[in-house]
Order: structure tokens, then C-alpha cells, then sequence
């Protein structure tokens, strides 16, 4: 069953070339995005007076690298809540506003709340779900479905990755509509996010370098994630999936917010895994590795191709394969996870059952 992986989650992560090709395949037409046989009308995007996405755990992460893509084409602000609290603070959702849920299962209950308050309040509902079916998918107003396949291990992996497409795909289409981009761009756009699964494909061949950053890390009592803008939402999820597998203490945190408290935390030897991928953020994140560096931290940084950092600010790199700005959250995403299992699988866990978490929260 697990195809000759030594866990679901390994298996899972080797299955997301294939599972963002199912996925972005049947949303192109023309070579633009196309959620017509979704049932999700243009109208309901286009007329979006404010868009909320909500969601938990994982979801929430994808959800948060939504907003980045949607803000940047289509410049209409997206709030992103967590749906456990957006459930239960009155939220600002008014007729005529879009509310995204996204949810691998369909099942969480909080999240299943959240969608019956939107709808109660008038909001329009649009549902990025993946399992056919579930009760998520059949109260929303309109549901995308992400074709990841099942996914077992607890830890959300494929799930995730497509959730991110869907996502990508639908911020290019609303920038379509809202005129911000030109069908040029958005082709391109486009074919870059056909393309990015064999990217991932290639770099999934050869994972040593972050094999052996995990090494380096599996005996810390604790571990940063720093990083901003985008970076800084994978960061998020970088410390969950280390978190929620390796039982070290993880925190992600925006590299900017550093001095503001954190730092103090930073002695000698504990790891930082520095996101810096982003161009326009670089120079502002190379300035924070160096704060968390000349504080003694270890320093794990994940890089676009051909950048290149003295041993004075990383003490090791790992770098993305040749991508465009646009498809960078994917390998990043995915540098991540393996990054987490290889910690887990070298403190000898269980990888695919993490104690006291379930796959599917049924309850609140
Ligand atoms: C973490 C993880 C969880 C889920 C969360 C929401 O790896 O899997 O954080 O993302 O419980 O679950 P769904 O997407 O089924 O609503």
C-alpha cells in the first residue's frame, strides 16, 4: 500500500508532481484559468465585494499564501482567519462578500461552522475541497475540487500543495476579471503553474542536501523559521509539519518582528531555518540571518538557484531549482516537508500517526 515508501507521508510528498497536474489540468482552457466546469461563475469572483478565506491548521497556511497571490494580481485585500476564531468574533462578512473555505476533508468541524455563518450572513460561499462528498463540499455554493488522491499520512502534504494551486489559479482569474493583469500575463502565469509539477518532479530526484540539514537539527530542544512576506506564510507551515512530527519545539516567525522580542531566544547552536527566497525581501531577510547568526544560531537557509551565502551568515544551504518568482512557494513548500520527515524519521518516530492528532477533526 505504501508503494515501496517507508511512510504514507514520503509517498504522499512523491505524489504531488501527478496530483497538481490532475489538479490544474481540468481548470485550463486556452490557456487561462477556467473554473466553468466547477460551476464557480465569473460573476461570483468578479463582484466579490471582500473576499475571506478561512480555515485550520494546514489549510489556513495555504489559505495565507492565497491572499499573497490575490493581493499581488488581482490588488482586492483578502482577510484569511483561522476558523476557529473567525466562528465565534462576529466577523465582518456582509452580503455580497466571497468566503473561500478550504478543507482537505470536508469534515473539520470548525471549519464546517464557519462555512453556515458565512452563508447565514449572505455571504457566497466557494469550497476548495478534496474529498468528493463531504459535508463541506455539499453546503457550499460553489466547491473545487483538489484532486490530491487520498491522503493518509496525518500530516497534510499533497493536500496542501494543491490546495496552493487552486489557489494560484483562481488569484489569476480574478486578476483577469479585475482587469489588473493582461491575458498575456495571465498565460504566462499559467504556464508556469503547468509546469511547475516537473520541476518539483526533478528536485524530488535528488533530496540529499536537505536529508543532510536534517541532520543537523534532529537534536534540538527547539527551532526558528524566519522569513517574510510569502516566505514567512511557508515558514508557518514549515514549523507545524516539523512540529507536528518531530515533537521539537518549532515557531515561525516574520524576520522583520525579531528584535521585537525573539531574539533573546536565539543562544548558541539553536537552529533558524531561514526562508530568503522571495526577491523583493531578500536584502531585508539576509539583515535578520545575520542578527540571528552573530547570536550564534545555526543557520539552515533555503535560497532561489544560484545564490550563494558566505559561512559568515548561513552554515548551510539549500537551494531551489531554476523557477519563476511565481511557482517558488511550491518547491519551497515542498523543501519543507522533507525537511520535517527526514527530522522525524531520523528521531525514529511515527511519522504517519503523531500522538494525540487525528486526520480528520470531527470535533471542535
Ligand atoms: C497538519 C494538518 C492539519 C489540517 C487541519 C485541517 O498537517 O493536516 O493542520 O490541515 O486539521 O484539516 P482539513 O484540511 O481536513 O480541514
Amino acid at each position: 500500500q505504501k508503494g515501496g515508501y517507508e511512510h504514507f507521508m514520503l509517498k504522499e510528498i512523491y505524489e504531488q508532481p501527478k496530483a497538481l497536474q490532475n489538479t490544474i489540468t481540468p481548470r485550463v482552457k486556452n490557456g487561462l484559468p477556467n473554473f466553468s466546469s466547477d460551476n464557480v461563475p465569473d460573476e461570483l469572483l468578479k463582484n466579490a465585494k471582500a473576499i475571506h478565506i478561512t480555515a485550520c491548521g494546514t489549510a489556513m497556511h495555504a489559505g495565507l499564501v492565497g491572499k499573497s497571490v490575490m493581493e499581488r494580481l488581482a490588488r482586492v485585500p483578502v482577510n484569511v482567519d483561522i476558523a476557529s476564531e473567525f466562528r465565534y468574533r462576529d466577523p465582518l462578512v456582509n452580503e455580497g462578500d466571497l468566503v473561500i473555505i478550504i478543507s482537505q476533508s470536508g469534515e473539520t468541524a470548525d471549519t464546517l461552522a464557519a462555512l453556515r455563518l458565512a452563508k447565514n450572513k449572505g455571504a457566497k460561499t466557494l469550497a476548495i475541497v478534496n474529498v468528493v462528498g463531504s459535508s463541506i463540499a455539499r453546503e457550499a455554493d460553489c466547491v473545487v475540487y483538489t484532486h490530491a488522491g487520498v491522503e493518509i499520512a496525518v500530516a497534510s502534504t499533497k493536500a496542501y500543495m494543491v490546495q496552493l494551486s487552486v489557489l494560484h489559479l483562481l488569484a489569476v482569474r480574478l486578476g483577469l476579471l479585475k482587469g489588473m493583469i493582461d491575458e498575456a500575463e495571465g498565460k504566462r502565469l499559467v504556464s508556469l503553474l503547468g509546469a511547475v509539477g516537473e520541476t518539483l518532479e526533478q528536485m524530488l530526484s535528488d533530496t540529499s542536501l536537505v536529508q543532510a540539514a536534517a541532520q543537523h537539527i534532529v537534536q534540538a530542544p527547539d527551532i526558528f523559521f524566519i522569513g517574510r512576506g510569502r516566505d514567512y506564510y511557508l515558514s508557518m507551515e514549515g514549523a507545524l509539519k516539523l512540529k507536528e512530527i518531530s515533537y521539537i519545539h518549532c515557531e515561525a516567525y516574520a524576520a522583520g518582528e525579531l528584535k521585537h522580542g525573539t531574539l533573546s531566544l536565539i543562544t548558541d547552536g539553536v537552529p533558524v531555518i531561514a526562508l530568503a527566497v522571495e526577491p523583493k525581501l531578500f536584502e531585508k531577510t539576509i539583515s535578520n540571518i545575520k542578527e540571528v547568526k552573530a547570536r550564534g544560531a545555526y543557520v539552515v537557509a533555503v535560497l532561489s538557484k544560484g545564490v550563494m551565502l558566505d559561512d559568515q551568515t548561513a552554515d548551510t544551504s539549500i537551494h531551489l531549482p531554476e523557477c519563476d518568482e511565481f511557482t517558488q512557494p511550491f518547491l519551497t513548500a515542498a523543501i519543507l516537508q522533507l525537511l520535517a520527515y527526514y527530522t522525524a524519521k531520523g528521531k525514529g518516530l511515527d511519522i504517519d500517526k503523531p500522538r494525540n492528532l487525528a486526520k480528520s477533526v470531527t470535533v471542535e
